[in-house]
């Protein structure tokens, strides 16, 4: 049997499909590179957004396509946020979904998709019980296909209730795993070749886990004990919620060789009005004392945030105080979207919606704001040298394609390196969403 996983969404999704991919793998089944080939697709969503829905819509209706012309097995799981919170939509809508697994469910599916078939299954079979407990405790499979950087889950789920959110509603409560399950986990991916370490957590800094003596760890102690096994060359961690930031992970980042300086700090708005209504619970001065904070211990650290625009009754003022915030920290990168309504969550009820035009024009003059910031971030290492991870292949002959410290892509010619080195790269110019150098020697 043949399978094919497509995931959309964000990091933590990619872990889960890897980890539905290892247990699929675990019984037999063959990885293939597209539906047509497979016997069981599985469709990893994600419900941040309205468009993210309305997408996995769309490739349902493909999907039916080569379902209805195939010959033999072909079954359609509908695993991820969207299967936690839309299961009855999908079943309306496309009745012919023959699994639907929620993100606490994943480890499932190699059982469930056996006793489908055995059973010659009719009605579609639905799992979105909620216990990420039971999750960690059961995935098994086959480890195996790893990059020279993976994401490694540590924390799931979100208590904050941000309103615009709806993530609380699609992971549930927030769940820490074991310090030991973790770092059993880390040496399994050394074993496989990985050389970085992402580890994720919806609420990363919060993460409260049992420690190796039974007490508890948080995330600058866990950052410690990884940075001891060797053969691991790089950690990383996200998502940071800046209420929860605090001295000890700045002092990781000051003590830990190669916990990289770079670190994704969601504000998602700079006026505190509107930070307030989104549940937030910090001001725009406390995130600005937060990033200065982590600078004087460490300060190369490269912040990288995301932004929500219209939210609802955001004046232009609100949204002048965003720019202005966006001018005094200076980011490396940022990702921004426009306020998209979901269901269930505090801020879809309130009255004060924005119009789509405004929402897009914001938009717009925030992107070109922090467009302008990563080309200054980007084009202040030209002619400077890089400590750049080898990770892939790149799109040319004899390229290789890796990630410097500060998490740019940064593309070379492969001579005398190779994927899951770390070479000193001089940078020479800078592509649009890349800088691109040659080794020093
Ligand atoms: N509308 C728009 N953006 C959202 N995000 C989360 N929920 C919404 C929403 N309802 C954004 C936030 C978050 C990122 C992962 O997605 O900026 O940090
Ligand atoms: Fe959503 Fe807030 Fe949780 Fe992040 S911290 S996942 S924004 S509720």
């Amino acid at each position: 049997m043949r399978f094919f996983i497509k995931s959309y969404g964000c990091q933590m999704n990619s872990y889960d499909s890897q980890r539905m991919s290892d247990m699929l793998a675990g019984v037999g089944y063959e990885l293939v590179p597209s539906p047509e080939d497979a016997n069981v697709v599985v469709l990893n969503t994600c419900s941040i957004r309205d468009k993210a829905d309305e997408k996995v819509f769309s490739d349902l209706g493909r999907l039916k396509s080569i379902k209805d012309k195939s010959s033999e097995d072909f079954l359609i799981v509908v695993a991820g946020c969207m299967a936690q919170l839309r299961s009855q939509d999908i079943i309306k809508r496309a009745p012919y979904v023959d699994i639907i697994l929620g993100p606490q469910n994943i480890q499932q599916i190699a059982a469930i998709v056996d006793d489908f078939i055995k059973n010659k299954a009719l009605d579609t079979v639905v799992s979105t019980s909620m216990d990420a407990n039971s999750k960690f405790n059961q995935l098994f499979g086959k480890f195996s296909n790893r990059s020279v950087s993976e994401f490694l889950t540590i924390q799931e789920g979100c208590d904050n209730f941000c309103t615009y959110c709806v993530v609380p509603y699609t992971r549930g409560r927030e769940f820490s795993r074991s310090v030991a399950d973790i770092i059993n986990e880390t040496k399994n991916l050394i074993s496989l070749g990985v050389r970085e370490i992402t580890l994720l957590g919806q609420n990363v800094n919060s993460y409260n886990g049992e420690d190796l003596g039974g007490k508890s760890c948080n995330l600058s102690g866990l950052l410690f004990r990884l940075a001891d096994i060797d053969g691991l060359k790089r950690l990383r961690y996200t998502t940071s919620n800046p209420k929860d930031v605090d001295c000890s992970i700045a002092e990781a980042h000051r003590d830990i060789d190669i916990l990289m300086p770079s670190l994704h700090l969601p504000v998602q708005s700079g006026s505190d009005a509107i930070l307030r209504k989104m549940n937030r619970k910090y001001t725009q001065g406390e995130y600005l004392r937060c990033i200065d904070m982590l600078r004087s211990y460490r300060p190369d650290i490269a912040f990288s945030s995301d932004f929500i625009v219209g939210f609802p009754g955001e004046t232009d003022e609100d949204f002048e105080e965003t720019l202005e915030l966006v001018k005094k920290v200076n980011y490396a990168q940022a990702y921004s979207f426009k306020y998209s309504p979901r269901p269930g969550t505090a801020a879809a009820k309130m009255n004060d919606q924005i119009s789509d035009d405004v929402k897009s024009e914001r938009l717009q003059i925030l992107q070109d704001l922090l467009n302008d910031q990563q080309s200054q971030f980007n084009e202040n290492f030209i002619g400077r040298c890089l400590k750049v991870l080898f990770v892939k292949n790149g799109k040319h002959e004899n390229q290789l394609v890796g990630r410097s410290e500060y998490s740019h892509a940064v593309s070379v010619s492969a001579d005398n390196v190779s994927i899951g080195d770390i070479a000193s790269v001089r940078i020479t110019s800078v592509a649009s969403h890349s800088l691109i150098g040659t080794i020093e020697r």
